[in-house]
């Protein structure tokens, strides 16, 4: 959408994409200092927005911003926004910063938040379809200690998501002191003796929407859950390892560094997981299949 294509929402205005200016004060630039939501669209409706929702406010509540009007309207906003740009099938990026003004760490009284959403085009769910298998590689966490917000700070996962595509790997999973904690933008599940493993949702980690979505699958299932942490160690002697997001669904890890998962196919849990989840998602976009 870059190059002035397309409408983005900024500010309380549908605008032009050329015509959409930021501040060069602005503190989601200078600081990183706001919060953010990746959602998806599918056959033009949006999956999950409520939860999403939430989450932008825990955010923000988090970091001391106070929710602009807008984030209540976010739904409504991102519904227009899809239409506007012609697009049925497509991510959209809600970001929210606490505002500009002259630079400098203390909060600027009485600045306005500023809001922007962006539509981006994306692939259309296959109901059906078979998960996909990615490559990893393990790199230490080397992120603050508040990973449960979803901020603009993005660097450490910038850095280590490259380091992983400069290794040819789909992602990259990190580790403090060899305890797993999530990948660079996706959540890490393991399953072992049959059960299936994920970090607790805490500060070390986002609780990810599709995430919460995948537990309460394997739970309906029957399967055994536990949120506990595991070592690098455990996932990499892992039955299966998979790894979900909004952007990734859900995909079955085939090998980690040097190690080959299952036998280097997408096992059993992972399809059925993969399964309940698009069947959660096409359920409630209304889709067939
Ligand atoms: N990433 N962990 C991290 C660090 C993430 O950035 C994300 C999402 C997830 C998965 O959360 P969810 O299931 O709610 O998408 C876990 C988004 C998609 C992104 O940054 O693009």
């Amino acid at each position: 959408m870059s190059g002035g294509a397309g409408r983005v929402y900024l500010n309380g205005e549908f605008v032009r994409r050329s015509d959409a200016h930021l501040d060069i004060e602005d503190r989601g630039a200078m600081f990183a200092d706001g919060a953010y939501e990746v959602v998806r669209y599918f056959g033009g409706r949006g999956f999950a927005l409520g939860k999403h929702a939430d989450r932008l406010r825990e955010s923000l509540a988090a970091i001391r911003i106070e929710p602009p009007g807008d984030v209540e309207r976010f739904a409504g906003v991102s519904d227009e926004l899809v239409a506007c740009n012609g697009l049925a099938d497509a991510e959209l990026y809600w970001q929210v910063t606490r505002g500009s003004g002259p630079r400098g760490h203390l909060f600027v009284a009485g600045a306005r938040a500023t809001v922007l959403v962006i539509a981006y085009p994306s692939r259309a769910l296959v109901v059906g379809g078979e998960p996909k298998g990615v490559v990893v590689v393990l790199r230490e966490d080397l992120r603050w200690h508040r990973c449960s917000i979803k901020s603009l700070m993005l660097l450490a996962n910038v850095l280590a998501k490259n380091e992983a595509h400069e290794a040819g790997a789909d992602e990259a999973i990190l580790h403090r002191d060899e305890v797993v904690t999530e990948g660079t933008s996706t959540s890490v599940f393991v399953v072992r003796g049959g059960e299936l493993w994920t970090h607790p949702a805490d500060q070390w980690i986002l609780g990810g929407i599709t995430r919460a979505i995948v537990l309460d699958v394997a739970r309906a299932e029957g399967m055994v859950v536990r949120e506990r942490a595991f070592t690098t160690h455990e996932l990499l002697t892992a039955n299966e390892v998979m790894i979900t997001g909004t952007t990734t669904y859900l995909a079955g890890v085939l090998r980690a560094d040097d190690a080959v998962i299952g036998g280097g196919q997408v096992g059993p849990v992972t399809r059925r997981l993969h399964a309940g989840l698009v069947g959660r998602i096409a359920g409630e976009c209304g889709l067939g299949g």
